[in-house]
């Protein structure tokens, strides 16, 4: 029976019937089901265009029905056309059967691939009982600008000169005929400066921000689109439009930072249908003039004039007799590199949740959450009429809108109407980190159904969840998300909205393990890692911001250069991501080496540190209370850290001379720390959490002193009443070595702490992100130092990390077999208790009966779930085809341990263990595990 009969049968067919037909159809297709290919990705990605890897890397996720599946080999078939590939002949490359059971980032190895060629493939696999998949659906991807020659375009400016301190945006248009058949048409856009082009009026891509920042002066992105739908027969037009943007925008308070003048360079490469080619470059044939918009600046917004937009200017009928030649400039193409992060893109859309009028009597929409984008304004209205929009996070005590912690940032649009019906406003080349949005607008224009806010950032998947039974915590884990969505726009910024922005090192290395459970980064910190290296002194200095906007005297702070270590390991440890320590090793080690230069017998004790970062200061501190962590100690700390981190690096790579020199040269600093910063007893020098966060984290101390350092720790905790006090450096450590070294409940009790200083102050405040300090707004409801008060900063979110991997339990092996969750770890810590009274009454009702984690990793969706009540513990784990994973069970009675309705005892294939900690552990492979533990 053909589908169609069968769907126009189904009208008649009763429900039961129906899915008695539906089981027996597909049951014979399940059973036969064993493993299957489902999604694809090449260089971390979905059908990419532009890759300028010559040997781009395969990776598959696999499905099955059955439990411990695993593939036993793939083959990959490579061709220049979806019909050969379904053909099977004239294949570009095949890679055979390969008898293996790697899945991720496997490279390309047949013949060269070809400079803007587009490739297809498909992958099967055989399982171990040797049964094959069938083939995965096709993906493509296409190879970028490979060989300079295949640049023709040249870049262009705008013909006109700018007035004063006026800086519109220039447009830019060129019209071409095109007289035959199209086959396909790739466009290839960069600019120095931000772009957004256009053919025939429709936007070219939903990108944001193009080309994207890395350190322009050696390197600048360039986007490849398929354009083919959007060129006509006949006559086309390609307009574009320039922004200062990271280019010669005024940031980090300095000016023409690359350069002061803005220019495009655009490529479109045309295929007709009987196999000639054209080219359409950006040369001196183009016009150009001022746009409509006014100014548009990353941290003072858009300024766009409506009522002066010259209508159909992208279009090939328009008349541009009146416009401006270019000028054509010789910035040359060496420069030039693909993209390999996700774009800019829209994301989560809010309307607002009130409009408000304040004491001060202005007009204020509030959207309901912090986060990072523009408003879109669509109204009806006059000609020449005015509206502005101000953006802020928050308001004050009075419930007033508060813009001094913006510093000189304006994040101001203003729009001008052209009283055209309908029309709409979205600025092109800024955004504005806000909550809250005051208009100021003849009040018939004050509607909510007026104003949109549209967030934007790096359109990764999201990877992770974690949800409780507790409403705090769950709030807490969406203000990190958000917190990280706000500064994940290009590069990892420390905050959104003042005049800042910038690719914070510090900031980033403290959460790069968070953010790899919440988001796919594995391609925006390998590209954010590589301008790290390029802006790397010759000594081997780290800046403190990547790219390098402050220039040669701003780098070298203990934490901060140790991102060049510490993100690419988290993205081999997280992705298993080996071609990033292979390409960053060179500057890890110059890192270790800059700071071993610096040390004096192998004690860094010189230069600026920007130490335990906002760490916690009471005001009245008459008794020293502040939590003041010597800078040199925890110098020496992130020293030992990095050299250790370069050492696993080594062995990794299989550098043997290096792990020799590195480890010795490790112990040197440890020595060197114990002599100068530990008493014989083991007592430290700084009696702060964060000093001894450090030294234990990072296996400092001799091993027969550690448990009484974390005694110390913990007692510390307790003399602040059950508070931290770890500013930057310290926190992202801190519950993690109070769980490794036996305080858990401790650690849990910190968590749960809702009075300032800890995570969940800000949260029972009504905190939507991560705040920059512990006390953002303080108890009596007034503000910290508007100097550097951001409400959108992702740092003090590390705790996503601890989280993830003890609350939920979800962990990956570090070895070389089982980074990147090849093998998965499942340990969640259930039995919580809180250890303080205090903090026990804070709460109602129970704490935390349920926890649900979830990671989508590269081999699948990883699942921890578990809920407890008096009597029984409920667990359920999902462990993806082609890993295995080692589960512990939180009980040391197996009797008590079913899995399904079977005793755990009689599980066939399962080996079973216990741990240190007196934990079941169970090994197994993929599948669902259910667990029930009787108490
Ligand atoms: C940033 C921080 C950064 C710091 C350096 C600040 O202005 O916002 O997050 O790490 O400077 O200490």
């Amino acid at each position: 029976m053909g589908l169609k009969n069968m769907l126009i049968m189904n009208q008649k067919i009763m429900r039961p019937q129906l899915f008695l037909l539906f089981y027996i159809l597909f049951s014979s297709v399940l059973v036969a089901q064993h493993i299957e290919v489902g999604q694809t990705l090449i260089e971390n990605r979905k059908n990419p265009l532009g890759i300028d890897n010559p040997k781009p890397e395969f990776t598959w996720k696999l499905t099955s029905d059955k439990r411990n599946v695993k593939q036993t080999g793939y083959e990959i078939q490579v061709a220049n056309s979806k019909q050969n590939l379904i053909n099977g002949d004239n294949l570009y490359w095949s890679s055979g059967k390969v008898s293996n059971e790697q899945s991720v980032n496997i490279p390309y190895s047949g013949n060269a691939l070809l400079s803007l060629n587009k490739y297809f493939w498909r992958v099967k696999v055989w399982d171990q009982k040797g049964k094959a998949s069938k083939w995965s659906d096709i993906s493509y991807w296409q190879m970028g600008v490979l060989k300079k020659n295949d640049w023709q375009a040249e870049w262009i400016t705008a013909g006109y000169t700018e007035d004063g301190e006026e800086r519109p945006s220039p447009m830019f248009r060129k019209v071409f005929s095109i007289k035959k058949k199209i086959k396909s048409a790739t466009a290839v856009i960069t600019s120095r400066g931000l772009y957004e082009a256009y053919i025939n009026g429709e936007r070219i891509g939903d990108q944001y921000f193009t080309p994207g920042w890395t350190n322009y002066h050696e390197r600048i992105q360039y986007q490849m689109y398929d354009v083919t739908t959007l060129l006509n027969k006949g006559e086309n037009a390609i307009g574009a439009l320039l922004g200062s943007g990271w280019f010669r925008g005024p940031l980090a308070w300095n000016k023409n930072l690359y350069g002061d003048e803005i220019s495009l360079l655009m490529q479109i490469n045309v295929e007709y249908t009987d196999g000639s080619t054209a080219t359409i470059i950006t040369d001196d044939s183009w016009k150009s003039n001022k746009s409509h918009i006014k100014s548009s600046e990353i941290y003072d917004g858009e300024m766009a004039d409506g009522s002066n937009i010259e209508k159909g200017w992208k279009m090939p009928k328009f008349n541009d007799s009146k416009w401006f030649d270019v000028n054509v400039e010789s910035y040359g193409y060496n420069n030039l590199i693909a993209t390999i992060n996700e774009p800019v893109k829209m994301q989560e859309i809010f309307k607002p949740k009130e409009i408000i009028e304040t004491p001060a009597k202005e007009m204020v929409i509030d959207f309901g959450q912090n986060l990072v984008g523009f408003v879109k304004v669509r109204v009806n209205g006059k000609k020449g009429d005015t509206i502005k929009l101000f953006h802020a996070e928050v308001l004050d005590k009075e419930g007033n809108f508060y813009t001094e912690n913006l510093r000189e940032a304006d994040q101001k649009n203003t729009y001008i109407l052209s009283g055209e019906e309908d029309e709409i406003f979205i600025p092109h080349f800024t955004w504005q980190g806000f909550r809250y949005v005051r208009i100021e607008a003849a009040e018939k224009y004050i509607k909510p159904e007026n104003f949109t806010a549209i967030a934007l950032y790096s359109n990764m998947d999201e990877t992770g969840s974690f949800t409780t039974s507790n409403k705090l915590l769950n709030q807490l884990q969406k203000n990190i998300k958000w917190g990280q969505k706000s500064n994940f726009l290009d590069v990892p910024t420390d905050c959104p909205q003042r005049d800042e922005r910038l690719g914070w090192t510090g900031d980033a290395q403290v959460f790069s393990r968070t953010a790899g459970f919440n988001m796919h980064v594995n391609n925006f910190f390998e590209k954010w890692l590589k301008d790290l290296a390029s802006g790397q002194a010759e000594n081997g200095n780290v800046p403190h911001v990547v790219p390098n906007v402050l220039g040669s005297h701003e780098m070298g702070s203990a934490g901060w250069g140790d991102a060049a270590t510490i993100v690419p390991w988290d993205m081999y440890i997280i992705y298993g991501n080996q071609d990033i320590l292979e390409t960053q090793y060179e500057s890890m080690k110059a890192w270790v080496g800059f700071m071993k230069n610096k040390s004096e017998n192998d004690l860094w004790n010189t230069g600026f540190h920007f130490g335990d970062w906002l760490f916690y200061r009471p005001e009245d501190d008459n008794d020293g209370r502040a939590a003041l962590t010597d800078k040199y100690l925890i110098a020496q700390c992130f020293f030992a850290h990095s050299t250790q981190i370069l050492i696993n690096t080594a062995k990794v790579l299989g550098k043997v001379d290096d792990v020799k020199i590195y480890s010795d040269l490790l112990n040197k600093i440890k020595e060197a720390f114990v002599k100068e910063y530990m008493t014989p007893n083991g007592r430290l020098v700084s009696g702060s959490q964060t000093a001894y966060v450090l030294a234990l984290n990072f296996d400092m101390l001799p091993t027969e002193l550690r448990p009484q350092a974390a005694q110390r720790l913990a007692e510390n905790i307790r003399s602040y009443n059950y508070h931290l006090t770890t500013g930057f450096l310290g926190t992202p450590y801190l519950n993690h070595v109070l769980t490794r070294f036996g305080h858990h409940n401790l650690a849990y009790t910190l968590l749960m702490q809702k009075t300032y200083p800890s995570w969940l102050y800000p949260v029972s405040v009504g905190a939507t992100t991560i705040w920059e300090r512990w006390d953002g707004r303080k108890p009596d409801g007034s503000f910290q130092n508007s100097g550097m008060n951001s409400f959108n900063h992702y740092a003090y979110g590390a705790i996503g990390d601890w989280m993830y991997r003890t609350l939920a339990g979800i962990n990956t092996a570090t070895d070389v077999g089982g980074v990147g969750y090849k093998k998965v770890i499942l340990k969640p810590h259930i039995t919580n208790q809180i250890e303080s009274e205090e903090v026990q009454n804070q709460y109602k009702d129970k704490i935390l009966t349920t926890v649900n984690g979830e990671l989508e990793t590269y081999y699948g969706k990883i699942r921890s779930f578990w809920k407890k009540n008096e009597e029984i513990v409920n667990m359920r784990f999902e462990i993806p085809v082609n890993t295995t994973a080692q589960i512990h069970l939180p009980t040391k009675d197996i009797s008590m341990v079913k899995e399904g309705n079977r005793a755990l005892s009689t599980l066939k294939g399962v080996a079973i263990a216990t741990d240190d900690e007196g934990y079941l552990v169970v090994e197994t492979g993929s599948g669902i595990y259910d667990f029930t533990i009787e108490k």
